[in-house]
């Protein structure tokens, strides 16, 4: 199939042959976007410059930040970098395949230094997704993919995400349907033995730290992945967080409601557990309604999408509670909020 701007769409489980178009297609410098299983990856050959630079010319991504390399085994990883170090190891035997990004100082001659924002050093994860592996598998070299959507705006959880942002754009887009887990993986670096988290992700805190020493209170200067710096997620409308306990949350978030609305704005809210009908807003989308965060983040970037939809220009977010993988969505949100953050 191919959609009205030019973009291939395949679906390798029913279309005999596609796997094969969509590796040669790689191999040959095209971008295709797959899922994986944390959010839809834009995949570029990681080794061909032509490609990449077309790579951050599609997304309009700054140059200073790098790329995430996919591989389809750990002997891959290791085949793209200078040296493992024992703690290094433990955490590709723990998380890998999975959503856990490590980075690593680079072989030099093997991913392009664009790829690595002119570093040295790769972030090299093994993803957890049936395609994901299928496609790693079928190409046979690096795949550099970073999320499939335009700089800035909410990573795609669906095909259709990617297309909207990036049809113009691209040779094609595997589609496996809705991704499992909603949010990005997880990036650290180890220094010495000890692991930094330079972005929080799928993989938790709790749970890296039960395999390896971890920096529990990065200095606040601490070199955070470029990534982290940069606007993102950012849906069109003005976004804000509101953090406090659950009564004054809704107070306030009700009564900023009523004075948008006296402006003649849309508004929106992200509730996190609060019920649809604690708000009056043109949309209320309630992320947990179980109260579990791994289904608020199944859902945050397409209700982050959906505010676009409906041409949201007031958005107000539940902040939800920092354990688990609750870092990695208040991380999120707050970006998404470009850090309008208020506690009541
Ligand atoms: O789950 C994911 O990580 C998804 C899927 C597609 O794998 N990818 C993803 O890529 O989120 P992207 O490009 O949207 O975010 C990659 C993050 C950025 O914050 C980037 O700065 C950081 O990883 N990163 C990549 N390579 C790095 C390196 N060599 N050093 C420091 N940070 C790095
Ligand atoms: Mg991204």
């Amino acid at each position: 199939m191919q959609t009205s701007k030019g973009a291939r769409v395949w679906r390798i489980h029913e279309q005999a042959g596609a796997l094969l178009e969509v590796a040669q297609c790689l191999r040959a410098g095209g971008l295709v976007a797959f899922p994986t299983e944390t959010v839809y990856g834009l995949g570029v050959h990681a080794g061909c410059p032509e490609a990449v630079a077309r790579l951050f010319e599609a997304k309009r991504r700054p140059t200073d930040n790098p790329l995430i390399v996919h591989v389809a085994t750990a002997d891959a990883a290791r085949a793209l970098v200078r040296e493992v170090h024992p703690v290094e190891t433990a955490l590709m035997q723990a998380f890998w395949p999975g959503p856990l990004t490590l980075v690593l100082s680079a072989q030099a001659g093997v991913v392009c230094p664009a790829v690595m924002a002119h570093t040295q050093r790769v972030g090299v994860r093994v993803p957890d997704h049936p395609i994901a592996r299928a496609i790693l598998e079928a190409v046979g070299v690096p795949i550099a993919a970073p999320s499939a959507n335009v700089s800035g705006r909410p990573s795609p959880t669906t095909a259709a995400h990617v297309l909207d942002d990036l049809a113009e754009h691209i040779d094609g887009v595997v589609d496996g349907g809705a991704v499992p887990v909603g949010i990005e993986s997880t990036v650290v670096v180890v220094d010495k033995g000890v692991v930094t988290i330079l972005r929080h992700g799928a993989v938790t805190a709790e749970r890296i730290a039960a395999v390896a020493p971890i920096e529990n209170d990065p200095r606040p200067n601490a070199p955070l992945s470029p990534g982290v710096r940069h606007a993102h997620y950012a849906p069109r409308g003005t976004m804000c967080v509101v953090e406090g306990c659950t009564e004054r949350v809704q107070q306030y978030i009700q009564q900023r409601l009523r004075e948008d609305r006296a402006c003649g704005y849309r508004t929106a809210v992200l509730a996190y557990a609060s019920g649809a009908s604690a708000y009056e807003a043109d949309i209320v989308m309630c992320l947990a309604p179980c109260g579990r965060i791994s289904v608020a983040a199944q859902s945050l970037y397409a209700s982050l999408r959906a505010c676009d939809d409906a041409r949201i220009e007031r958005v107000y977010a539940e902040a939800c509670p920092r354990i688990g993988l609750g870092e990695a969505l208040m991380d999120r949100l707050v970006r998404a909020a470009s850090h309008r953050c208020v506690r009541v």
